[in-house]
């Protein structure tokens, strides 16, 4: 492979970042400084960046920014999918670790690991989803106390977990929950007899949505991103 494809594809640089990086003497492979980005190298080389030696991941981590109006699956008859948004190259071994609604927006992480993806989805993961959620009705003190001791949905046996709220203005709040419940945010809010008009993942565990990527754009995830995932599932 390139040696600039080795490199952003596993320190979560961009292509271009990647070749600068050559181009100013930051990297070596083998111990010899390289000069090129299309310089040829296997997956069990040596390549240094910086003094730091950069293991090739088979695996890829992505994060997208998802518009609305786009459905989190890889094949839909009628709208357009978060995997048509990715590069044809990018698609492939690729899952969504974590679905939102077809009007929801924000964070979508996208994976190749099985295992990564199981911290966020497991129903035993505690792992936290943020979301940013504008209201119909400014949130009452009595609804708060609700979602944060745990509200009874329509349907279910049990209350939701702890939930954990702070307001943002009057009626938007950041709700924070560690499940994953069909529609949950919309109907925990339901619940408290109020109702979404708007709902945005700002963040999924210590991940938050990169502020620079667009609707509709994505990169992939840093090291150190992808280490922010894990340890969640109790046992
Ligand atoms: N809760 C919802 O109601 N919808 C989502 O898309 C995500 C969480």
């Amino acid at each position: 492979m390139r040696l600039d494809y080795f490199i952003s594809h596993s320190a979560g640089l961009s292509r271009k970042q990647v070749k600068i990086l050559i181009g100013k003497g930051h990297v070596s492979v083998e111990g010899f400084a390289a000069v090129k980005a299309n310089t040829q190298v296997a997956d069990h080389d040596k390549v240094w960046l910086d003094g730091r030696l950069v293991q090739f991941s088979n695996d890829r981590y992505i994060m997208l920014n998802k518009p609305p109006g786009v459905v989190c699956s890889t094949d839909d008859p009628d709208h357009p999918t978060v995997m048509k948004l990715l590069a044809a190259e990018e698609q492939h071994r690729l899952h969504i670790a974590g679905r939102l609604d077809l009007d929801t927006t924000g964070l979508i992480l996208l994976t190749t690991d099985g295992q990564w993806s199981h911290q966020i989805t497991s129903p035993n993961s505690d792992c936290p989803k943020c979301y940013r959620v504008t209201l119909e009705h400014a949130l009452t003190d009595e609804a708060r106390k609700t979602l944060e001791e745990g509200v009874l949905l329509r349907g279910e046996p049990e209350k939701t977990r702890p939930a954990v709220v702070e307001i943002i203005a009057k009626d938007v709040i950041h709700l924070t929950i560690t499940q994953g419940k069909y529609h949950q945010v919309k109907r925990m809010m339901a619940a408290v007899e109020n109702r979404v008009l708007a709902l945005h993942r700002v963040s999924v565990g210590a991940v938050q949505l990169d502020a620079s990527l667009a609707p509709g754009e994505y990169r992939l995830l840093s090291e150190s991103e992808v280490a922010l995932i894990g340890g969640n599932i109790a046992s």
